[in-house]
């Protein structure tokens, strides 16, 4: 009932003709219409080209960060409209290492994730704790916090559009995935605490997890009835390991 959702983020890699020539890889590999929905978050300097590359295929093109304003003195920023204008159809919103070094909170999370849903674009909004909150047992508080944090405000009906990613720190390019067990225990924790909040609209948002996800650990993270795709860093940035991700047998 939850179409499956596999994302790329290219992070800071990948010039110009770089992306366009992983991009142009992908959708050659891809073939028909595959059976989830891809997109790829490449960087914003790369993002027209790439849209350029997988325009009329079925996959989707997602920026790594969006600023709240709609325009003005906001050097270095960028708007939902100007996402929108190079064929954005979603973006990632907080994810781990814009908390970690760039100082994302809850709150500027909740600003860029209000401005996302004004405009057409999907959020994809990133939680997860770090390695220290997992061993002292607080995983699930701060997941809790960053869920209220960044969903505050938001109706039963902003559900739809959004997609949320469970992406724990200490699985993030360590190439430590977290268990499919320790994945699905926090996927339900965070179905739960959605459905506590907006009722049975909750069944209906994906949740995908990320950290260390490739293809040979794909398939078992995906049996998990809680789990709905996968946020893909390292392994997204070669054609032949993103597609064996996309291509997993569950
Ligand atoms: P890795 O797949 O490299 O662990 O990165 C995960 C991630 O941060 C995706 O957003």
């Amino acid at each position: 009932m939850r179409t499956r959702v596999i994302a790329g983020n290219w992070k800071m890699h990948k010039t110009v003709a770089e992306g366009r020539a992983l991009a142009r890889a992908i959708r050659e590999g891809l073939g028909g219409a595959p059976s989830c929905e891809v997109i790829l978050a490449p960087p914003f300097t790369a993002l027209e080209a790439v849209g350029a590359e997988i325009a009329g295929s079925p996959i989707g093109l997602a920026a790594q960060n969006v600023h709240w304003e709609e325009a003005g003195a906001f050097t270095g920023e960028i708007s939902p409209r100007m996402l929108e204008d190079v064929g954005c159809s979603a973006v990632l919103i907080g994810h781990s290492e814009r908390r970690q070094y760039f100082g994302e909170t809850d709150r500027t999370v909740n600003l860029r994730v209000r401005a996302a849903l004004r405009s057409t674009l999907a959020p994809i909004v990133c939680v997860g704790e770090s390695l220290a909150d997992r061993e002292s047992g607080r995983h699930e508080d701060i997941v809790a916090q960053q869920l209220a944090g960044g969903l505050d405000g938001l109706t039963a009906g902003d559900l739809e559009r959004i997609i949320l990613a469970y992406e724990p720190v200490w699985a993030i390019g360590t190439g430590r995935t977290a268990s499919p067990e320790t994945a699905q225990e926090m996927h339900g924790f965070i179905r739960r605490t959605l459905a506590g909040k907006f009722g049975a609209d909750a069944g209906r948002v994906r949740i995908v997890y990320g950290g260390s996800v490739k293809p040979d650990n794909t398939a078992a993270l995906m049996r998990q009835p809680d789990i709905d795709g996968a946020l893909v860093g390292g392994a997204c940035l070669e054609a032949k390991s993103f597609l064996g991700i996309i291509r997993h047998e569950p």
